[in-house]
């Protein structure tokens, strides 16, 4: 079978990467891609801003199935068009994509079916924000209810700061875009954990827990990013947690868009806060995190494809996935000056030595090959990840391979998995 994957970063090089490696596939083609991607499949351009342009690129390949990548054309209905059209695509309808699209949708929809989360108030107006803030007590948090790239989500101090900061995101002098909606948030407090399940919209199958770092400084410091670097361990979550989340947070979630009528299929990412009252939906995603997909997919052992074959042929309950034991971790190496400003175009290089450490797969999240080079092309460059028997062994794998390799302005947080390495066992 020929499969189509959608998107160009370092989730969509380890999700070719995973499909490589199942029996299923003849051929595999990335629109956009990058430089790394174009070591392992084939890539053709698209603009995943159009849903015009994804649809030419597959109907002129013809994939077998789709995998759709990044939340953008999810909010642009490209699984919805593309089953029109009689493809097969892994990821939800636009309707199922709003747990993602919209915060405020999100939050009702966690309220009316009992699923803990923060207390909020959905506001229309900075009037209508004013008075509901009253009722929260500093910090406080305040969310854009839209998409924003990581961008979206102020802690304040004072009721004072969040108010200017929920009228910028009403105006659009914060994102650019005016805010239809703004929710307020109590802020929690805890350790953060990326649960991801796949789902035929009925079963649901966890992937292995992983803790991201999202800030840009170590110590959980300085602005927030995309994901500065993820590991996965077995014991990141107390026994009987993962279940737990399980039968209180991802089946029950599963089971209400089910209900309502909008079933969610693909991979649903529960954005999780372990609170001293236990486990609370920061936000969902509906689609793979990054970097947490590097990670996660380096220990899936079972093939990928068959199961998401099996999630949208909506027989996911037959199908069970493996995992090898141990721990893994995914470093980003970003460039200077990300989130902010940066300067791309600069050539790599280690990446084969960085390769030939033991247990190590370089994915590239934003990278273009020029001739015989590879040049960074994005804030996040690469994601250096590395298995292992044990979290100090996939850590050591990685910064050994991340010594290899040399880019100017390179930067990367050396604290990775500092939680994890300071909980007593
Ligand atoms: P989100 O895009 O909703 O995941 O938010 C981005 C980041 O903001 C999260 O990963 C958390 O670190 C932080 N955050 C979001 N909501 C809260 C909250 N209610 N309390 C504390 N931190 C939060
Ligand atoms: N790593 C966070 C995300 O994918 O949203």
């Amino acid at each position: 079978m020929k499969v189509l994957i959608l998107g160009s970063g370092g989730r969509e090089h380890a999700l070719a990467w995973a499909v490589s490696r199942s029996a299923r596939v003849t051929e595999i083609v990335c629109a956009p891609g990058n430089g790394g991607i174009a070591q392992i499949a084939r890539c053709v351009f698209a603009n995943l801003n159009s849903l015009d342009s994804m649809l030419s690129v597959i109907e002129a390949e013809q994939p077998g199935l789709t995998i759709v990548g990044p939340e953008l054309p999810l909010a642009l209905g490209i699984v919805d068009a593309l089953q029109s059209r009689g493809f097969r695509a892994f990821g939800p309808s636009r309707e199922a994509a709003m747990l993602e699209t919209s915060k405020g949708f999100a939050k009702r929809f966690l309220q009316r079916h009992n699923i803990p989360t923060a207390r909020y108030a959905v506001c229309t107006s900075p009037e209508e924000l004013e008075k509901a803030i009253e009722m929260f007590h500093p910090p406080v948090v305040v969310k854009a209810d839209g998409l924003a790239a990581g961008k979206g989500v102020i802690i304040c101090d004072s009721r004072a700061t969040a108010l200017e900061a929920a009228r910028d995101l009403f105006s659009g002098s914060l994102l650019g875009a005016r805010e239809q909606q703004v929710v307020i948030e109590e802020f929690l407090s805890g350790d953060e954990v990326s649960f991801l399940c796949l789902t035929d919209g009925k079963h649901v199958a966890p992937l292995l827990p992983a803790q991201d770092h999202k800030r840009i400084g170590e110590g959980d410091t300085g602005p927030n990013t995309g994901g500065m670097g993820v590991y996965t361990t077995d014991t990141l979550l107390e026994p009987g947690m993962q279940e737990w989340i399980l039968h209180h947070i991802a089946q029950p979630t599963i089971q209400g868009m089910a209900d309502e009528e909008t079933p969610f299929v693909g991979v649903l990412y529960c954005g999780l806060m372990m609170t001293a009252r236990g486990p609370q939906v920061l936000e969902f995603n509906a689609r793979f995190g990054d970097p947490e997909t590097q990670a996660i997919l380096l220990r899936l052992e079972s093939d990928l494809v068959e199961a998401m074959e099996a999630c949208v042929d909506g027989r996911l309950s037959e199908t069970e996935l493996r995992w090898a034991p141990g721990a893994s971790v995914s470093v980003i190496a970003s460039s200077e000056g990300y989130p902010g400003r940066y300067k791309t175009g600069f050539p790599i290089t280690g990446l084969d030595e960085a390769s030939r450490v033991p247990g190590v797969q370089v994915f590239h999240s934003g990278t273009v090959r020029k001739e015989d080079q590879i040049l960074t092309a994005g804030g996040r460059v690469l994601g250096v990840s590395a298995s292992g028997e044990d979290l100090e062994e996939a850590l050591s794998r990685a910064y050994q391979a991340l010594g290899e390799i040399r880019f100017q302005g390179m930067y990367i947080r050396r604290d990775i998995a500092y939680r994890a390495l300071r909980r007593p066992r």
